[in-house]
């Protein structure tokens, strides 16, 4: 449970909040590289409650810039993206990717410098990693490092990077991946072997009440849940979570080949952009692992590109999940009744069936976490969010969070059957397992 107020503080993402703040402090991913096409379409984007435009010029370049002109404030969605920037529609003023204004046709030449360089627009850092184009969005003299994770240092070809929209605020999404306890219901199949969910493991279902030790860390914290596996060995899933929104969800049991997981970006305080994140680090994805990624099965869930207008808002362009709230999300009784225990088909479909229509503060989608009862299967929800109400609070008293610039996010989750079944002994013994290695092409800073 939540006062009303940490609730709020942890819901509210628009500049000038202590939780959009901290957002701002951190590298954000904000639209995957594969939809931005040199001199190709811009795409309309909102984080963290601003307006924004991403496009790729002639060069290849890409930013993510102010979505309307300086001029009279025209969606330069209409532009043309042509000759190294985008040119407004309605009296063609240019601008580049940093956001210079290039050129005023509208006036004369004479005057035309003096007035660009006053017209230039908002604009944000951009780097491009593992398929995503990632921003950063705070005060440019607190600018951090590109954080380690390995999401993002995967050669080309071995990461798959999708987002779409959640209809919730960002937080309930956030809260799902670090709820070790619902996989056991939510996601559970009558017919294990029927079970389509990759690295969703059988085991899970054998034992709905894992024992979890969590320990934090500099970068956030990391958890195992243990349960009980029909060979009599201990079944550990190590979960991680990294500052303010990332994490790493275990696939498979065994050696550590491929990973994945998940990031919350919130859109405004009702919605969240979520991108997931899959990778190999042994060798390029293949056609099946794409084709499995396309089904809808697990995460990304069947998606369709569309644009989406947020109350009288404009319009962004973003990937609309098939299974939503305005067809119960594909419920099928029949198949609750036989083959999974939702009837609802997808793992994401599943989740946001819950967490966009849970028990809202009226008025909004935020949860009304005043009114909750957590239990001890809850605690890294509860630790996730004392930490980041801890931070928020600090940086809004002047105190910058060290986690940008100090922690290091190169760690994995990973599923293990074990003889151990003490969590700080199988750290120990499986260090090496738990650390992403230093790679040789790393992104230099
Ligand atoms: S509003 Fe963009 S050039 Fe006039
Ligand atoms: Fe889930």
């Amino acid at each position: 449970m939540l006062t009303k107020e940490d609730n709020h503080l942890l819901a509210s993402t628009r500049a000038g909040t202590p939780m959009g703040e901290l957002f701002r402090r951190f590298w954000l991913p904000a639209v995957t590289s594969a939809e931005l096409e040199r001199d190709g379409a811009p795409v309309r984007l909102r984080i963290l409650h601003e307006d924004l435009l991403a496009f790729r010029d002639s060069n290849g370049d890409t930013g993510i810039i102010d979505a309307f002109c300086s001029h009279r404030l025209a969606p330069l969605y209409f532009g043309r993206n042509e000759e190294c920037g985008i040119r407004c529609p309605y009296h063609g003023w240019k601008f580049d990717v940093d956001g210079n204004c290039v050129d005023i046709p509208s006036i004369p030449r004479g005057n035309n410098e003096t007035a660009r360089s006053r017209v230039g627009l908002k604009s944000y850092k951009t780097r491009e990693a593992g398929g995503v184009v990632w921003v950063y969005m705070g005060p440019k003299d607190r600018q951090p490092p590109f954080p380690r994770l390995e999401i993002a240092m995967v050669p080309p070809g071995h990461s798959h990077a999708s987002r779409w929209i959640q209809r919730s605020n960002w937080l309930a999404g956030l809260e799902g991946e670090l709820d070790s306890a619902h996989i056991s219901w939510l996601h559970r199949f009558y017919a294990p072997e029927a079970n389509p969910i990759k690295g969703g493991g059988t085991e899970t279902f054998d034992d709905a009440a894992p024992d979890i030790t969590l320990r934090e860390t500099d970068y956030g914290f990391l958890y195992g849940a243990r349960r009980a596996h029909a060979s009599g060995a201990n079944y550990w899933r190590v979960t991680q979570w990294m500052v303010p929104m990332f994490s790493l969800i275990p696939r498979g049991v065994g050696e550590f080949a491929e990973g994945g997981g998940r990031a919350w970006v919130p859109i405004d305080d009702d919605n969240v952009t979520t991108f997931n994140f899959y990778y190999r680090v042994d060798r390029p994805i293949n056609e099946d692992e794409k084709s499995y990624m396309a089904s809808g099965v697990a995460f990304p869930p069947r998606l369709e590109r569309g644009i989406v207008r947020l109350g009288e808002a404009a319009p962004i362009d973003t990937y609309l999940p098939q299974a939503n709230v305005d067809n119960d999300y594909l419920l099928d009784r029949a198949l609750q009744s036989g083959y999974n225990f939702t009837g609802i088909w997808g793992a994401n479909e599943q989740d946001r069936a819950l967490q966009e229509s849970m028990g809202m503060v009226p008025g909004s989608r935020v949860v009304d976490r005043t009114r909750e009862h957590l239990v001890g299967s809850d605690e890294a929800i509860g630790r996730m969010r004392r930490r980041l109400i801890g931070m928020a609070r600090a940086l809004a008293e002047g105190n910058e969070p060290a986690e940008p610039f100090r922690a290091d996010f190169g760690v994995r989750a990973i599923g293990k059957l074990s003889d151990i079944a003490n969590f700080d002994e199988l750290r120990s013994q499986h260090i090496e397992e738990f650390t992403v290695p230093q790679r040789s092409e790393e992104p230099a800073q």
